[in-house]
């Protein structure tokens, strides 16, 4: 049997599993031939199995009737962890949820090892929650109970960006002071490491993690905020009631908008607050549409549509989100500037939370000879540009953009269980 350990890195939008094989770190193959599967579930109403990543989301946008959860990793440490979600006759907590999740990719894990594993390494962002040691304990706590109801017995956890910094580890060819940076779709995380060829082999690595900061931005607020700026509008969003005393309420908008929250529109008590909304409505018609999505259960759809229109804004300079359900036709165009101006507050804060990190180091922008950037929002251009011209002396190493936290997990667990 090969060794019975791994490497999980649980992500918001992308999961890994990394292993050791012939002394080298891979990635398992978690889908057909695909080392990332999405971190999705799909509860299949139809025939009743439960189905996850790719799969997931296609029986969903299929509409075969069902419940799509995705984004789960964001729910940990939030006040939305203690609620249940009705899975047919079923109530399940998010805990729950997220242990079908873990046990999955502990199948693919022990289907490429050819036996139990029971010893893991689990990836963590720096902060599961900004600013509140007390609700990050008890995120981490949450993500444990998960992974050992699922049966793992030996749990250790790892910062996502530390894992990255020894996968990059592995092919420096002299000591460099670097600076990692791993944005991914909930959280951005940053450390400053000390890596070398010789320090590679060494166990005891403290010394070399100078800093590590993390803060509770990613992707799926990017989404969030595009949605909600350039596609609720289109469904009422910031319309005035007929007494013309405010506007439509915000609560409803917000939660379409956001990934995690999707499902909340898609109970009876949601449908008639928005017959009431609609009633109050001057522009009705607006509110239609935002029936119309509820009543397909379009939301993820949606959304999908949003983040694809974020991503194309990476490499051109407009992109647009079009929904054509018959009683909700509407094109939202949205432009590169559109999308910086969206995202810009969110992007301050993450540029200053690098500045704090190298600060935490004790060493100058200036010392900071490497910056080895991974996870999917680094390719959003204004991050990259704002965060590079923080270290404009750095030479910028690209990892694997969605691997490279997997197989420094796997490294990690060499180093805890071997
Ligand atoms: N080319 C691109 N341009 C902009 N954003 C992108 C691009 N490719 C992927 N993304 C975004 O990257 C995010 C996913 O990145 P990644 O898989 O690294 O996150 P994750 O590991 O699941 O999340 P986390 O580490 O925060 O838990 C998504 O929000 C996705 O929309
Ligand atoms: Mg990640």
């Amino acid at each position: 049997m090969r060794q019975a350990f791994g490497g999980i890195d649980f992500g918001t939008s992308n999961s890994t599993v990394g292993v050791i094989r012939d002394g080298k770190a891979r990635l398992v193959a978690l889908e057909g031939e695909q080392a990332t599967l999405p971190s999705a579930i799909f509860f299949n109403f139809e025939d009743g199995h439960t189905y996850f990543g790719r799969r997931a989301i296609g029986d969903y946008t299929d509409s075969v009737e069902g419940r799509l959860m995705r984004s789960l990793k964001s729910v940990l440490g939030s006040s939305l962890v203690n609620e249940k979600t009705r899975i047919k006759a079923r109530l399940l907590g998010f805990t729950e949820i997220i242990g079908f999740f873990i046990g999955h990719l502990k199948k693919q894990l022990e289907q490429d090892a050819g036996g139990p594993v029971e010893r893991v390494v689990l990836g963590r962002p720096v902060q599961f929650v900004d600013d509140d040691a007390q609700a990050d304990a008890k995120a981490q706590a949450e993500l444990e109970k998960a992974a050992r109801t699922q049966g793992f017995k030996h749990i250790a956890f790892q910062f996502e960006p530390i894992a990255a910094a020894l996968d990059y580890e592995q092919n420096v060819s002299r000591e460099e002071l670097a600076l990692i940076v791993d944005m991914g779709g909930g959280t951005s995380d940053f450390s400053v490491v000390r890596v070398s060829p010789e320090r590679a082999r060494s166990v005891v690595r403290k010394d070399d993690i100078l800093a590590n900061r993390g803060v509770h931005i990613g992707g799926t607020d990017f989404d969030r905020l595009l949605s909600i700026a350039h596609v609720m509008p289109e469904l009422g969003y910031l319309t005035p009631t007929k007494d013309g005393k405010r506007n439509l309420p915000a609560s409803y908008f917000i939660d379409l908008a956001t990934w995690q929250r999707i499902n909340l529109v898609y109970t009876a008590k949601a449908m008639n607050d928005l017959r009431q909304i609609r009633y109050e409505a001057v522009r009705a018609d607006l509110v239609d549409r935002f029936i119309e999505i509820v009543e397909h259960r379009y939301g993820h759809a949606m959304a999908g549509l949003v983040e694809r229109a974020k991503i194309a804004l990476t490499l051109q300079p407009a992109a647009e989100v079009k929904v054509s359900l018959p009683g909700a036709r509407f094109a939202a165009e949205i432009t590169r500037t559109g999308l910086e101006e969206t995202i810009t507050a969110d992007i301050d804060r993450v540029t200053a939370t690098v500045r704090q990190t190298i600060q935490d180091a004790g060493v100058e922008a200036s010392d900071i000879t490497a910056v080895f950037l991974t996870g999917g929002s680094t390719a959003v251009p204004l991050a990259r540009r704002r965060i590079l011209s923080l270290v404009p002396q750095a030479s910028v190493i690209e990892g694997d953009m969605f691997g490279s936290v997997g197989l420094g997990l796997a490294l990690d667990a060499q180093r805890k269980f071997a």
